[in-house]
C-alpha cells in the first residue's frame, strides 16, 4: 500500500516520516518515532491510554491517522515535563499522591490532566471526576489519581 510523507512537530522537534494512510498516529509515534510512552490499551477510543496533545488539545492517538497529523504540533508523555528531565507539576502530583499502580494508564492520564487543567485550572471534585471520565485505570487507582489532580491544580495555581 502507498505511503505518504508526513512532517510534524513532536515534543518541540520537527519530525518527518512516511506512513500508509491507515496507520494510526499512536502506531506512528511508537513504531516510527520510538516514542513508546504513549500506550495502547483498547485501540478503539475507550480507555484513553493513548492520549497525546495535538495542537494543545487532548486527542486519542489510536483514533487519529498519522497522515492527519501533517503539520500539527504533537506533545506526547515524553515531552510533557521540563526539558531538563525533572517532573512537571502533574507528574510530580501523581508521584506524591500515589496516583499510579502498574502505570499502564498513567501516560494517558497525565496528558489528559495536563489538558484538563489548562481548560479548568481550579476544578471542583465533580469537575475532576467528569474530566477524568474518558480515561480508564484497570488497577482502579482512581482515588489517588483524583488526589493527584487536586495537588497539581494547587501547585500550578501557586506558581502562576
Ligand atoms: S488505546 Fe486509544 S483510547 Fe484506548
Ligand atoms: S495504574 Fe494500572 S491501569 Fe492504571
Amino acid at each position: 500500500m502507498a505511503e505518504h510523507a508526513i512532517t510534524l512537530t513532536v515534543n518541540g522537534e520537527q519530525r518527518r516520516g512516511r506512513a500508509e494512510a491507515r496507520k494510526t498516529l499512536a502506531d506512528f509515534l511508537r513504531e516510527d518515532l520510538a516514542l513508546t510512552g504513549t500506550h495502547l490499551g483498547c485501540e478503539h477510543g475507550v480507555c484513553g491510554a493513548c492520549t497525546v496533545l495535538v495542537d494543545g488539545a487532548a486527542v486519542r492517538s489510536c483514533l487519529m491517522f498519522a497522515v492527519q497529523a501533517e503539520g500539527a504540533d504533537v506533545v506526547t508523555i515524553e515531552g510533557i515535563g521540563p526539558a531538563d528531565g525533572t517532573l512537571g507539576p502533574v507528574q510530580e502530583a501523581f508521584r506524591q499522591a500515589h496516583g499510579l499502580q502498574c502505570g499502564f494508564c498513567t501516560p494517558g492520564f497525565v496528558v489528559s490532566v495536563h489538558a484538563f487543567l489548562q481548560q479548568n485550572p481550579n476544578p471542583t471534585l465533580d469537575e475532576i471526576r467528569e474530566g477524568l471520565s474518558g480515561n480508564l485505570c484497570r488497577c482502579t487507582g482512581y482515588q489517588g489519581i483524583i488526589k493527584a489532580v487536586q495537588i497539581a491544580a494547587e501547585s500550578m495555581s501557586v506558581k502562576s
